[in-house]
Order: structure tokens, then sequence, then C-alpha cells
């Protein structure tokens, strides 16, 4: 693998199979959720591995902005046990009015989370962010945060998200669609509202957001797909430590996966069943994994996984098990270019990611020579060839760059991947270790 110094393309180049023993950076989306109830809390919370993407950065840099202290160690590609942040909270609803609007960035979870906080907050904000996230859907999180008495305006239901927050009240709502970040703005806006804030989620989403309050002190009851909590509870400052980020382990179960003699070991993954529906897919497409558990850390299991290629078969993903791989969809996808085959349906969501990631994934694949076609709520891959190699655009897309070399290390020739430097959203040094478990 070449990586040029300054240009975002990256070549990567066919392998033969991965090998290594690797330590998995820590869990964006936990990153999140214990900065964010941090700086809601009494005292200062230390968070050891915490993420090392610019998402998670994100939601700190917002958190500064918004009057909190923050002292952070490690480099975006230190050892993960090297990154500690150290957060005083401002107690509940202790947020002080920003100078300026707020930057998300890259990172939908940083805007539609903290939108929740700011809801019962009384004062004005402005939240923004990249292209990518300027352009994602928010009438998902206005609706709800509406209803509880905030004033949220956007451009056309799109960031920028003005917010005008206020004293909230709790409210009974059931997500029309199967999103994580909808459950928990709602719920971060119900710690700071009157009386009781229930959520009913039709289908079961990364539950991390109610793993996470408890952690802080908050009492909440979880019950056949229904959360409920009660405002105005006060928050105490904890020292918790981020589990290994199960969609980044994802990366190199589906390279070890995919090349016949590979062998990989993946230390610290967190192991949320809500988060790991990839390993039963990677099972089923045929790869040998072990699992052994270790000590939980805050309310998050984790352990290690060891993953070896066997012989790949077709896989179909349909409605019911979208929302527990959707992240990983597109690694899946470039496993299926390596043999076997993939058809996933009932995954229109996919189109509302950091890029309408069923075009840009079927057309990166196609580039790289895949057999692909893309359908209104999915896609399908035919791994009945291999691929040639060429060139395939992440189109902003930090999975989508990933997922694109996942696919290159099996093709005839080297690849291109056009604005590689997008993974730094959430796996900086992706392409180094990439480089560093292949063999020729
Ligand atoms: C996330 C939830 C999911 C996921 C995203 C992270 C989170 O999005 O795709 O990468 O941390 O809550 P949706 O809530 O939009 O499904």
């Amino acid at each position: 693998m070449s990586h040029n110094a300054g240009m975002p393309s990256v070549v990567v180049h066919p392998a033969s199979r991965v090998r290594g023993h690797l330590p998995i950076p820590g869990d964006k989306s936990i990153s999140h959720r214990y900065a964010l109830p941090a700086a809601l809390a009494e005292g200062t919370t230390t968070i050891s591995r915490y993420a090392p993407g610019a998402d998670c950065a994100s939601t700190l840099s917002c958190l500064a902005a918004l009057g909190v202290t923050i002292d952070g160690r490690g480099a975006a590609n230190a050892h993960p046990d090297q990154r500690v942040v150290a957060i005083q909270g401002l107690g509940l609803g202790g947020l002080r009015a920003p100078a300026d609007s707020l930057d998300a960035g890259n990172s939908g979870t940083t805007l539609r989370l903290l939108a929740g906080v700011l809801a019962g907050h009384p004062f004005e904000s402005v939240i923004t962010g990249d292209e990518s996230l300027r352009g994602r859907p928010m009438r998902r999180i206005i609706d709800p945060l509406s209803r509880m008495g905030a004033q949220l305006r956007g451009n056309d239901d799109r960031p920028p998200i003005a917010i005008r927050g206020t004293a909230l009240h709790g409210i009974h709502y059931t997500p029309p669609v199967a999103s994580a970040q909808v459950k928990s703005a709602v719920l971060l806006a119900g710690l700071h509202a009157s009386g009781d804030t229930v959520v009913t989620e039709r289908q079961a989403t990364r539950d991390h957001t109610e793993r996470a309050l408890p952690v802080f002190g908050v009492s909440l009851t979880r019950a056949n797909g229904t959360i409920s909590l009660r405002g105005g509870q006060r928050l105490r400052a904890a020292e918790v430590q981020v589990p290994g980020d199960a969609s980044s382990a994802a990366c190199w179960a589906v390279a070890a996966a995919a090349l016949p003699g590979s062998d990989v070991t993946l230390d610290d993954v967190g192991l949320n069943p809500t988060r790991i529906g990839f390993l039963s897919w990677l099972e089923r497409a045929g790869a040998r994994i072990e699992i052994s558990s270790g000590v939980p850390v805050g309310d998050e299991p984790i352990g290690s996984l060891r993953i070896r290629h066997g012989h790949l078969t077709a896989l179909e993903i349909g409605p019911a098990d979208v929302p527990g791989a959707i992240d990983e969809l597109p690694v899946l996808a470039a496993l299926a270019t390596h043999g076997g085959a993939l058809r996933v349906t009932g995954a229109g969501e996919l189109r509302h990611k950091e890029s309408d990631r069923i075009s840009a994934l079927v057309a990166g694949l196609r580039g790289l020579g895949g057999h692909v076609e893309e359908q209104a709520d999915g896609f399908q891959v035919l791994g009945d060839r291999q691929l040639t190699g060429g060139t395939a655009d992440a189109a902003g897309d930090h999975r989508l760059a990933m997922a694109f070399a996942l696919a290159a290390i099996g093709a005839q020739e080297p690849s291109e991947i056009h604005h590689a430097d997008i993974v730094d959203v959430s796996y900086p040094g992706f392409f180094d270790i990439l480089a560093e478990i292949s063999e020729p």
C-alpha cells in the first residue's frame, strides 16, 4: 500500500492474507454518550480510551464552546490506553450560551444528541456541520423536541439547526424510524424535562445511551422496547472506560474472513448485543470466530475476537436485521466481493448516512470491478468473479473508504481510493494498520 503524504487518495494493493493481534480504539457511539452526560454532571468525569476520530473531537469542541472545561491527553493515533479525556461538568442545565454557531463537523450523532441537550437550555444556539451533515434530515429530531416545548428550525429541515431551548415537558414518543440518535436526543432532552419522558422503539437500536446514563447516577427503566426516565435528576461525575469500537473491529474481522490463511485477534472489543449483528453474519458467511468475554466496563460488555477465513457463502439481510448491522453493511458488501454474495433489503436509511450509502457503495464497488446492483432500499453484491481493481470514491463517507479498501485487497491489481482521508472521522490510522497486517 502506498500512502501519498498530503494527497487524499490511497493506493490499496492486493493481499494474500491478513494476520495480526490488534488493540481496537474506543467506540465512537459510546464516547459521545459519556462526554455529553459528563458535561451535565456535577464533578469531573474521566473517560479513558476516548474514541480517536474527528466525530468525537467535534462533540468535545462543541461542549467547550458551551463553557465546559475539557482536558485531553493522547494524539489521535496514540495507543487507545493513552487517550484520556477529563470533563468538568457544569451540572444539569448548566451549559452556557455559545458565542458562535456550534460546528458538529461530519458527526450526525453530535448534532442530534446535542440538540436534545440544548433543547432544555434556555438560550438560543445554532448547530451546523460540514457539507455532508448539512445534507442530512433533521425532521426526525425537530418533531419530538418541538413536542417537548423547544423551538427548532432548520434549513428545509437540514442543518444549520437553530434551537431556542426552554423548560421542557416529558412526552411519550415512538420514533417513526429506527434510530438510536433520535431515541437518544429525546432521552437527553428528557433529563431536562418535567415529568416522565418515555421512548418506545418498534425496532431495537443501539442502547448505549440507556446504559450510559445510569453510570452517571440517572435512574431509568427499560422493558419490552420502552425506556422511561424522570426529568430533573442530578447527574454525578464518573470514571469510565470506553470499549473498543465494534464497527472498527468489523473491518479487520471482514478482512480475515475474506482471505484464506488469515488469522486476526482483536482485543477489548465492545460486544454490546445491539452492535454485533455483523459477527453472526460473518459466521453465517463461513468465517470461523472465537469470542472470549472479558469483564464489562461501565455497563458495556467487552471481549476479544479471533477471526479466521472459511469458505464464503451467500447472505440475505432483511429489514428486521438491518438496525443490528446498520454501520457494517458496507464492509459486509466488501466481504461479498471476495466470494459468496449479499442481498440487503429494508435498508433505505442508508441513503441518509454520511453519503447516500446505497448509491455511493454501488458506484465504488463497480469502480473496483464488482458485480453489484442498486435497489431503492438496498443492494445486491454477487461475488462471482474476482475484482479487477480500479478506482472508488469514498464520497465523503468514512465507512465507504474502509469498505472499498477491504474489497480492494482481494482484487487482481492495485486500486485507488479517492478521498480516503475521510477515515479520520472514525478510524485515524486505518490504512497504516491495513498495510501492517496485510501480506502480499
Ligand atoms: C449512531 C446511530 C446510527 C448509526 C450511526 C451512529 C449513534 O444512526 O448509523 O453511525 O451513535 O447513535 P441512526 O440513529 O441515524 O440510525
